[in-house]
């Protein structure tokens, strides 16, 4: 579905297929984003990274999960930051998901080895996957995420659209991105793969 994402590093703006940067200055933390490998040589590098950025291993599960599952997982839209040595550092995803019957894509995991954390590597991250999805003329993306985080992206509370999610979350915390203000966004229940659980 989407053409392979590169992306440079935070302190400037991203700007598809443009080489690796710097953030802070700092050689040691330059980076490089892109799409995952598809050949799935980079699939252990990666659930490092998710296990290394969360408590419990059910981030790094789900998404090998939602790997298995034809319906959600999109070619293309599930990148990795590497440093300059290859090593990848971060991983974040869209997967298909639903808003009743219309298409729409969930973000989710979102992860970056603690120490390259806070230096712009999620935000690069996201960028891309925000920009690759526009490019395929996608709508609307949904995250259940930290409220302070996400509207840095133009995430709003999904509830002003008339969004609801399948479970129990607060309001501030479930957060809609339409792509495209020009098209309409659709309203009613979100309908995860099946990967999210019940
Ligand atoms: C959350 C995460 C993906 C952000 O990536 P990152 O590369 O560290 O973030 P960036 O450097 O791009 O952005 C830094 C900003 O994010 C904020 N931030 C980082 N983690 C945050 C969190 N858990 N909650 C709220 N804000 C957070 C920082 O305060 C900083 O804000 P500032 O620019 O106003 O100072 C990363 O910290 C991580 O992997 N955390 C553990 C896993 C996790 O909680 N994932 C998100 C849920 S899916």
């Amino acid at each position: 579905m989407a053409e392979m994402i590169s992306a440079q590093g935070a302190d400037q703006p991203y700007r598809p297929n443009e080489a690796a940067g710097t953030a802070g200055g700092s050689a040691s933390l330059a980076w490089t984003v892109r799409s995952e490998a598809p050949d799935g040589s980079e699939i252990t590098a990666v659930r490092r990274v998710i296990n290394a950025a969360f408590p419990t291993a059910n981030e790094a599960d789900l998404v090998e999960a939602l790997r298995q599952d034809r319906d959600a997982w999109l070619p293309g839209l599930s990148v990795v930051a590497t440093a300059p040595d290859g090593e990848v550092v971060g991983h974040a995803l869209l997967t298909r998901c639903h808003v009743d019957g219309s298409p729409a894509l969930a973000l989710a995991p979102v992860a970056v080895l603690p120490a390259w954390q806070r230096h712009g590597v999620g935000t690069a991250m996201i960028h891309a996957l925000l920009d690759a999805a526009q490019a395929a003329d996608e709508q609307l993306v949904l995250v259940l995420g930290h409220p302070a985080y996400y509207p840095r992206f133009g995430f709003v509370p999904a509830s002003g659209y008339g969004i609801k999610p399948p479970f129990e979350v607060p309001d501030e915390a479930m957060l809609a991105l339409a792509l495209d203000p020009g098209r309409p966004v659709p309203a009613g229940s979100i309908r995860y793969a099946p990967a999210f659980g019940d």
